[in-house]
């Protein structure tokens, strides 16, 4: 790698999720999700909005695949439905389900694009739900039964797999705050067991995936809250990295509750000190089975908070100034949480980091010369992407980033409200348009990252 552009194998991709672009929720056969009966609760999403057509990707994946050439990705990461795949979530395989798969991998392939597979993005079968969901400690079972089916399928040329995205989101705002599928609101001790059972299904499903043909890489996509120093000062770094690993005080998105036990075989001593008499019986039992060797470390970045050190060296957080920039979520724009996270997480785990999720949700539409211009995602982009090369400068491992999202798409209780593509999507139409960030990342791409310091050589 030199000075001004990224290693010649980086892995530059985009990402999306099956309920949140597929639509065809209830064709050839898939089976409904949590979200497709979460979506009917009135009230529950912006406008009572829903996936059941989002992009309509299901019927035009040739058509997107071309779009994803046209910026000569390297990688597209999209996930799998379960639903479509299985519809009652056990027994009866769907073949039109893995066919859509097989036929999107040959189609990526064919495009010169990598196909990276998420198992499970959100969307779980609603008959397994019925049965317990994650609270079943049967469900880490059905995970690899379907992991092995998935991987039987396409593990000859998915280049690779994670397992989960964002066990924290799915169960920490589904099971707890009830904001997302299946809309529960119970309390710390089911939220464990929910935990305690995805990272066995976690465990379980790598082993399904490693025992079947091709050599996919296995690895997870979790999200964290992102801390980062004020200042260079060894007070201030120490704070955010012990804010950043810290998981006491029950807290659901606490990073070292989820990769302590995926990669060191043990819940974290805080943890178990806060969280302890409400972890299942016999838990110990599960963590060799749980801590199954991760190819890389996925890791979800979109914002993050400032920490310096108090006068007792404790951490305290800094608050956002009047001003700074913030994204149409009220996320506050944080870019050297692309440098801080992935040197924290390799510090802990020692695994190479892929950027799985990294993205801005900005309130674009078409202008009147019938373009899209999106400037504050262009910045967004090249500011974050600075920072991994700043990372990779500094010997910390990150082997691919994909940027949220290659299409608008939606965006879950927000519905459509929120768009984070890179290519605009008319949902009346299903027209595509090349928003200036695709355009940007295209040459960002093409030049291996060089294009960036150009840009930044600008400054005025
Ligand atoms: C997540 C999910 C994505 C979201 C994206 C924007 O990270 O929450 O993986 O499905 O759409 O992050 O919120």
């Amino acid at each position: 790698m030199t000075e001004r552009a990224f290693p010649d194998d980086f892995v530059w991709g985009a990402a999306t999720a099956a309920y949140q672009v597929e639509g065809a929720a209830f064709e050839d056969g898939k089976g409904p999700s949590i979200w497709d009966a979460f979506c009917e609760r009135p009230g529950a999403v912006w406008r009572g909005q829903s996936g059941a057509v989002a992009c309509d990707h299901y019927h035009r994946l040739a058509s997107d695949v071309a779009l994803m050439k046209s910026i000569g990705l390297g990688a597209y990461r999209f996930s799998i439905s379960w639903a479509r795949v299985l519809p009652a979530g056990t027994g009866a395989v769907n073949g039109k389900g893995l066919d859509f798969y097989d036929r999107l991998v040959d189609e990526l392939l064919r495009a010169g694009v990598a196909p990276w597979a998420t198992l499970f993005h959100w969307d779980l079968p609603l008959a397994l739900q019925h049965r317990g969901g994650w609270l079943n400690r049967d469900s880490a079972g059905w995970f690899a039964d379907y992991a092995a089916i998935v991987a039987g399928r396409l593990g000859d040329r998915v280049a690779a797999f994670m397992t989960l995205n964002e066990p924290q989101v799915f169960l920490g705002v589904g099971l707890l705050e009830g904001r997302h599928a299946p809309g529960l609101r119970l309390g710390y001790a089911d939220y464990l067991l929910g935990m305690h059972n995805v990272l066995r299904a976690h465990g379980l499903a790598v082993r399904a995936l490693r025992a079947a043909r091709g050599g996919a890489r296995v690895g997870s996509a979790l999200v964290v809250n992102h801390h980062v120093p004020a200042t260079a000062s060894p007070a201030d770094l120490q704070a955010a990295r012990g804010l950043a690993l810290r998981a006491s005080g029950q807290d659901p998105w606490a990073l070292t509750s989820w990769l302590d036990p995926m990669v060191l075989g043990r819940y974290p001593e805080d943890m178990l000190r806060d969280w302890h008499g409400q972890l299942p019986a016999g838990f110990e039992a599960d963590l060799p089975t749980i801590a199954q060797p991760s190819d890389f470390l996925g890791i979800n970045l979109y914002y993050g908070t400032v920490v310096r050190a108090g006068p007792d060296g404790a951490p305290q957080i800094v608050a956002p100034a009047v001003g700074d920039p913030i994204t149409s979520c009220d996320w506050d724009v944080v870019p050297s949480i692309a440098y801080w996270t992935p040197r924290f997480v390799h510090e802990r785990y020692g695994l190479p980091i892929v950027i799985t999720e990294n993205g801005i949700s900005v309130r674009d539409w078409p202008s009147l010369d019938g373009r899209v211009h999106d400037p504050s995602r262009i910045d967004y982009l090249a500011r974050h992407l600075l920072e991994v090369h700043r990372a990779l400068s500094d010997g910390i491992p990150v082997a691919g980033y994909f940027h949220w999202s290659l299409l608008d798409n939606f965006e879950w209780a927000h519905g459509y409200k929120h768009r984070f593509g890179l290519f605009h999507v008319d949902y009346s139409t299903q027209e595509r348009i090349a928003k200036d960030s695709a355009l940007f990342y295209r040459d960002v791409i093409a030049t291996g990252g060089r294009s960036l310091f150009e840009r930044a050589a600008q400054r005025p």
